[in-house]
């Protein structure tokens, strides 16, 4: 039975490390010994050769990498898929090897062109030969499985190689005889892992630690109950006997040099059929095209590496590159994914990025209706902040509402057909909700170079300033803001606490009543502080002029929310002549509207503060519809949600004395957003002389 199993093997005549295709081969070219390297070859050969019928391939010179014939291709029966290698280096060996196979009487299958794949480094059969494991992610391309699956009529698992140590699949995972199967999981990304976890039982997975798999303790040659490989832990040898197979180890550490082992320098060319099993590829592809100034913007590459990082892989069909500066380029892209789910998740992030699918593959968008009030299908698109349109009866339709984080709905009006955002809860039965990834698109405005790099729109290029270049920025912002003022544009501003506590409270006061603010959005903090310094000088008990402590001063801001209370509201208040200056004073006095929004932390509340928080973020929605700006002045939460509800297109402004909430607001994706780090009563101090400067000299020497 056992004398049935036939390998084959290359001798190392001319094996040397002479270029680096791989980590391990870093530092080691000419480091390794011939004559080391031939003993130890010899012993494996020897090993083998009780085993299993070992048949040898004539070496040549010039093609050092040839002793490692696992790489000459995958057998299964007698059809052979002959290895497409990735690296030049190794290409002069596909004549051998195809040379060989031909000669013992194999039907050999050759891929594409530029399709590389790397045979049984990176393809295992699962040794109850019940199915095909197949790596991609480093030298095999995902898009050679199909032609895999099809040629060997066998299903195949496509698993992504995460590390580039274990850039082949045998460096880190050996299939064993009962079903199982040695590995290193930090070697493969989440989805692999998953797999491996839904194919192979628990009890039959030996996951092997990093030093074991540095080792190459997963390069293993298997028979039956044989293991062979160049050196294993005594706790790994252990584990292994305990589960009746006997560990032969034979160094192999010249051939390690060259990033390969025992399992390298063989390829298994007796590998049987299971007449009941048949090809299938969950493996998918999809053509995508992009549009707009793919190089200079960036755009090609980011799609790029998000299919990559998604898991997938790519194949750039054509590119058209605009020569002009102001003309665009065009690209179509083969996106594969080892599997729908993948393909989806993928899709989903390149339809936000404004790929399109080619004209000739244009179809309708799938919607799905609600059955439990409240809850979308699974499979909902997840709206994002760019304009988007769905495909309904064959034409493109504009969703209303855009803001991200919701699902789109379609219905049909007396004029036609509607699509809109619309938050999961406000989701009713019946609803048609829009899944999958098919009839989306978004539109990305094509800014051109010049808007890009004008030093007057300078400031909408996202990015975080700090000190050095908070003065600029302000210039820029200050110009913004009085063109949107002059235009009857929209402003709206997203305050927290710290405005008032660093003393901007005067300077947000002067730009309501310059008309520079057209709505305010805040908690019940700011609020209660701004009018604690309004009514007793004070905010939270500080003396806001002389910057101390005032005795008893701690319960000062409860007083002012009791005041509030007994007059029912913030404007009454001011009606009242209770409060007689700052921030929601200005507020009230202009008729610029605000909302507060509620927190578990509130005191009080104020009458004004919404606690409804569903109520307060419509209120904040309603607010910020048709705004031109938002400035948030020291606020993540009431920012973070007013971020949440707005389209691309609105210019944000985000002003923190913390880098990490600064970028993390102003990490949106979107041309529009800058952030600022710098103290916020400072920010407003010199947006107001920046403001007073551009409007006349004399309001400006008023507020100094
Ligand atoms: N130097 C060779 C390469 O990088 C080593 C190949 C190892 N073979 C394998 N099946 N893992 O291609």
């Amino acid at each position: 039975m056992t004398a049935a199993i036939r390998f084959l093997m290359c001798a190392p005549d001319h094996y040397d490390v002479d270029y680096v295709i791989n980590p391990w081969m870093e530092g080691n070219v000419h480091k390794s010994s011939r004559d080391r390297a031939v003993e130890q070859w010899q012993k494996l050969f020897h090993v083998l050769k009780e085993h299993a019928v070992v048949e040898l391939v004539t070496p040549h010179k010039g093609v050092p990498d040839m002793v490692f014939t696992a790489n000459a291709g995958l057998v299964l029966g007698d059809t052979v898929v002959l290895s497409r290698f990735y690296h030049k280096e190794r290409q002069g060996e596909e004549p051998f090897f195809n040379e060989w196979f031909l000669q013992q009487g194999y039907t050999v299958h050759e891929l594409p062109k530029d399709l590389p794949f790397e045979g049984a480094g990176d393809a295992l059969l699962d040794r109850e030969g019940r199915w095909l494991w197949a790596g991609y992610g480093f030298r095999s391309e995902l898009d050679s499985h199909p032609l895999i699956a099809k040629w060997l009529d066998i299903e195949v698992l496509s698993l992504r190689l995460m590390d580039d140590r274990f850039y082949h699949l045998d460096t880190c995972f050996c299939p064993l005889s009962g079903g199982y199967l040695l590995y290193y999981p930090p070697a493969f990304d989440s989805y692999s892992n998953r797999l491996i976890e839904m194919r192979v039982p628990e009890a039959k997975r030996i996951a092997i630690t990093e030093a074991d798999a540095v080792n190459f303790a997963c390069n293993a040659v298997n028979i039956e109950h044989i293991v062979v490989m160049n050196k294993a832990s005594q706790e790994l040898k252990q584990r292994l006997t305990g589960l009746g197979f006997q560990v032969i180890e034979t160094p192999l550490t010249e051939f390690l040099k060259a990033g390969g082992a025992a399992k390298c320098l063989t390829l298994r060319v007796t590998e049987p059929i299971r007449t009941e099993v048949h090809a299938t590829a969950t493996v998918e592809s999809r053509i995508i095209r992009l549009e707009g100034h793919l190089l200079d913007a960036g755009i090609i590459n980011r799609a790029l590496d998000l299919v990559v990082e998604g898991g997938g892989s790519f194949q750039v069909l054509n590119f058209h590159l605009g020569e002009q500066r102001q003309s665009t380029s065009v690209a179509d892209v083969k996106v594969t994914a080892p599997s729908h789910e993948v393909m989806e998740s993928i899709m989903s992030q390149l339809i936000d990025l404004g790929a399109l699918p080619p004209p000739q593959e244009v179809c309708d968008a799938h919607t799905e209706p609600v059955v439990l009030a409240g809850v979308s299908p699974d499979d909902f698109y997840v709206t994002t902040i760019y304009p988007t349109e769905v495909r309904v009866n064959d034409e493109w339709v504009q969703v209303q509402g855009q803001r991200m984080d919701a699902a789109i709905v379609v219905s049909s009006t007396t004029t036609g057909v509607a699509t809109r955002c619309k938050l999961l809860r406000d989701l009713q039965v019946g609803d048609r909700v829009v899944v999958g990834v098919e009839g989306i698109r978004t539109v990305r405005k094509v800014e051109s170079r010049e808007q890009r790099n004008s030093q007057e729109f300078g400031f909408m290029g996202a990015g975080v300033s700090s000190e050095r270049r908070v003065e600029l920025v302000v210039e820029q912002i200050a110009w913004e803001m009085r063109q949107i003022r002059d235009q009857g544009g929209k402003v709206v501003v997203t305050a927290g606490p710290v405005v008032i506590h660093t003393g901007g409270g005067e300077h947000l006061s002067h730009l309501i009543r310059e008309g520079y603010v057209q709505a305010l959005l805040g908690g019940n903090a700011i609020a209660v502080h701004d009018m604690e310094q309004a009514m007793l000088g004070t905010s939270l008990g500080v003396d806001m002029k002389r910057g101390v402590s005032v005795r008893g001063g701690h319960r000062h801001h409860l007083k002012v929310i009791n005041t509030v209370r007994r007059y029912g509201s913030i404007a009454k208040a001011v009606e009242a002549g209770v409060v007689n200056q700052g921030v929601f004073y200005e507020c009230v006095k202009h008729q610029i509207p605000f909302s507060l929004a509620g927190s578990i932390r509130d005191d009080g509340p104020l009458p004004d503060t919404q606690m409804d928080l569903i109520k307060a973020q419509q209120d904040y929605a309603n607010l910020i519809q048709g705004a031109d700006l938002i400035l948030m002045l020291s606020s993540m939460l009431h920012s973070i949600g007013v971020g949440n509800m707005t389209p691309a297109g609105v210019k944000m402004v985000c002003v923190d004395i913390n880098p990490a909430v600064v970028t993390k607001l102003s990490d949106r994706g979107s041309v529009e957003s800058v952030g600022v780090v710098t103290d916020v009563g400072l920010f407003l101090s010199l947006l107001v002389q920046q403001l007073g400067k551009l409007t006349s000299p004399y309001q400006l020497a008023q507020i100094a």
